[in-house]
């Protein structure tokens, strides 16, 4: 038996929002956001009312199928939406949701992933951008078992400080069936944690080096500008559908591969230098020119 806290069993018990939306008036739209297969196991569709000209939410309802978790989880989705921009609402991750709930066990966080799936689908229809240009679809398949990516696996892990396998399987199920990928999730999560233990040891250096007016090193620019395009750039280019990768640093010229939305975007040259250019100039170093290859 799960141990669920008093807020999970409230919200199971008395959902809020449940059901559809169908009316709207001019000037707001509806749209709808699907996770999962009803066929096998929880699903979840989401359904937004938002104002057209301020993109503000006005309305959220939930039809799940699932357990006592997933109808939860859905329920606290909607009432963390209403009342926040579309931009605003594509920032919210499933570790938010599991924290309006006071925390959810370990096996049934993917009840939170479910949500922010379909809040992702949701939005996505709502500015018409096709699903299959979803970033975490990108990247190499690791889990065929469920169709997961090594992209996914990293963005799950790095929002919630997951450290093991296991609990990517709870999180997205990857791992779950025939587990020949887990020695996979494995070395990516490894991949992360020294990811992480080096970029804080160049932060330190970085600090130290602009204090001593000294310029920074290959290692510590490369490592500061992947630091701000994984924490703020990638997020930004991501409301929109878009993506970029670091493909080589020389010197102060920073070289870009452009993805997703941005890849075809007619907006691209000023993504890439009103956008990525400046923040870059700002974060690491005035001298930095970006281009894309
Ligand atoms: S390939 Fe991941 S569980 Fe089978």
């Amino acid at each position: 038996m799960w141990e669920y806290t008093d807020k999970v069993m409230d919200l199971f018990h008395n959902p809020r929002n449940q059901g559809t939306i169908t009316e709207k008036e001019e000037g707001q739209a509806i749209t709808t956001g699907e996770v999962g297969s009803i066929a096998c196991g929880d699903a979840l569709r989401l359904h937004l009312k938002v104002d057209e000209v301020s993109e503000i939410i006005l309305d959220a309802k939930f039809q799940t199928f699932g357990c006592a978790s997933a109808i939860a989880s859905s329920s606290a989705l909607t009432e963390l939406l209403v009342g926040k921009t579309i931009d605003e609402a594509l920032n919210l991750t499933n570790k938010e949701i599991a924290d309006f709930l006071g925390g959810l066990p370990e096996e049934k966080m993917h009840c939170s992933v479910m949500g922010q799936e379909a809040l992702e689908a949701a939005i996505f229809n709502y500015r018409g951008i096709p699903l299959d240009n979803h970033e975490d679809d990108e990247g190499t398949l690791i889990c065929r078992c469920f169709g997961v990516t090594d992209t996914r696996i990293r963005r799950i892990v790095l929002e919630n400080d997951i450290t093991t396998a296991e609990q990517v399987t709870n999180y997205i199920k990857a791992g779950g069936g025939c587990t020949t990928c887990l020695a996979d999730i494995d070395d990516i999560i490894a991949e992360i944690l020294q990811e992480k233990t080096t970029a804080v040891a160049v932060a330190t250096e970085v600090v130290k080096a602009k204090e001593d007016n000294q310029p920074l090193t290959t290692l510590q620019k490369i490592t500061l500008i992947q630091q701000v395009l994984q924490e703020e750039i990638k997020p930004a280019l991501a409301q929109d559908g878009g993506d970029v990768d670091l493909h080589d640093v020389e010197g102060d010229l920073v070289k870009v591969i452009l993805k997703g939305a941005c890849d075809s975007c007619p907006s691209s040259t000023a993504t890439l230098k009103m956008g990525i250019e400046a923040r870059l100039r700002e974060r690491v170093s005035p001298e930095l020119t970006v281009i894309a290859v």
